[in-house]
């Protein structure tokens, strides 16, 4: 028997923002969704920066319904859907055995998203003839993303938009992370010289990106005074109409049992080329436990990207020293800044570890790796392969901590 609506509970998940604009654009499409579904409860939860978060959103909107859609508020599935989310969902199970919790896609790719960024460029241009559209260029920008998957469902969704709309050309371009970027997008369009260069920010809320946005297409006129650029709207910049039924469709589609995360060209499955070491997605766990305790013990706080990643604790006591810890510590910190992880990783030398005889002994944390026997001569192996490549050098492993 399925359950009745009234004890179903909606809960929304924002990437989160510095930006008050971002946030309230949030909200208003929040509130755009409850008017269209006033018999449906509706949280909203945020990944980063911005209250309440994610796991205590989860939790509250638990207490009160017998089942809970969770929406990721994002256009691809990225880190943060294919982490962030299930991280925050197994601990809710665990939490709220009673519940049904159900993860809703992304956005993803959609002719009616297509036609929705088409719109809003619309609302720049005003209707184009044939002839104008043949002279202008749209510059599509993404947000970017280190995932494969969502770089290229953008790339479709740009092939989608520009399907069939004569359009000059339609260039994909990123604001950061991935490359082309909009500077370098803009200084290729411009060689051919068309009347018209739209730069399109298919970006699902305004923020900071955006206003970056503004700011390089503005230097990009000053220096082609004779090239007429401009910026169109957002997908949130309008209506949120055509949101809230694209939102509808997924939650029907996870309703109907659909699989909320694509997994055909997922690096963390399959071994794609230079992602190779994603595979089976340890790196990309313990990225986001990380992420989720830095943003939940440590508020309020400057935002945390560049954290350490790991620390290596070195015993150098005396009986590892005489087996050669004091220059197994200067051969990692060499290597460690040959491969520019100076910063991120930090070694720390220590009294005796307790595994007197064994040493050099050598722990890594968060990973909670100790190894033994450790000499100079692995320092680069350690390195590459552990701090780096995220893989044990199972011939040195001593113990795993669970
Ligand atoms: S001296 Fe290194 S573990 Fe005791």
């Amino acid at each position: 028997m399925s359950t009745p609506r009234s004890h179903r509970g909606i809960l929304f998940v924002g990437h989160g923002s510095r930006d008050a604009q971002a946030i309230a654009e949030v909200h208003r499409f929040v509130d755009a969704y409850r008017e269209a579904h006033p018999e449906r409860r509706v949280g909203l939860g945020f990944v980063e920066l911005t209250a309440p978060a994610l796991p205590e959103a989860l939790d509250a909107l638990a207490s009160e319904v017998e089942e809970v859609l969770v929406v990721p508020l994002f256009l691809f599935t990225a880190k943060h859907v294919k982490n962030d989310i299930p991280l925050a969902l197994a601990t809710a199970r665990e939490n709220h055995p009673g519940v049904r919790f159900l993860a809703v896609k992304a956005f993803g790719v959609h002719p009616d998203l297509a036609q929705l960024a088409f719109e809003r460029t619309q609302a720049r241009t005003g209707p184009l003839s044939a002839q104008d559209a043949a002279r202008t260029v749209v510059v599509m920008l993404g947000r970017g993303s280190s995932d494969p998957d969502a770089n290229g469902d953008f790339c479709k969704l740009t092939r989608l938009y520009a399907e069939g709309r004569g359009f000059a050309q339609v260039q994909p371009a990123f604001v950061g992370i991935a490359k082309p970027s909009l500077e370098e997008a803009l200084e290729w369009v411009a060689r051919a010289r068309p009347e018209r260069i739209l730069v399109a920010p298919y970006l699902l809320f305004t923020g900071v990106l955006l206003q970056k946005i503004h700011a390089q297409v503005a230097l990009f006129a000053e220096r082609y005074p004779w090239l007429r650029a401009e910026v169109a709207p957002h997908l949130a910049d309008g209506s949120m109409s055509p949101l809230v039924q694209h939102v509808d469709r997924r939650i029907e589609e996870a309703l109907a049992g659909g699989v909320p995360l694509p997994c055909d060209g997922c690096q963390y499955r399959v071994p794609l080329a230079g992602l190779q070491q994603n595979v089976g997605g340890l790196k990309a766990l313990l990225w986001s436990i990380r992420h989720r305790e830095t943003h939940t013990q440590a508020a309020p706080h400057p935002h945390a990207h560049r954290a350490m990643e790991k620390h290596v604790l070195v015993c150098g006591n005396a009986d590892c020293a005489e087996r050669g810890s004091v220059a197994l510590i200067e051969a990692l910190r060499r290597k460690l800044k040959e491969v520019g992880k100076a910063r991120t990783v930090r070694i720390t030398r220590t009294a005796c570890m307790g595994r007197c005889g064994e040493g050099p002994t050598v722990a890594v944390y968060p990973d909670g790796i100790w190894y033994r026997g450790v000499t100079e001569a692995d320092a680069r192996e350690l390195v590459d392969e552990h701090l780096v490549g995220d893989r044990l050098v199972s011939r040195l492993v001593d113990n795993i901590m669970q």
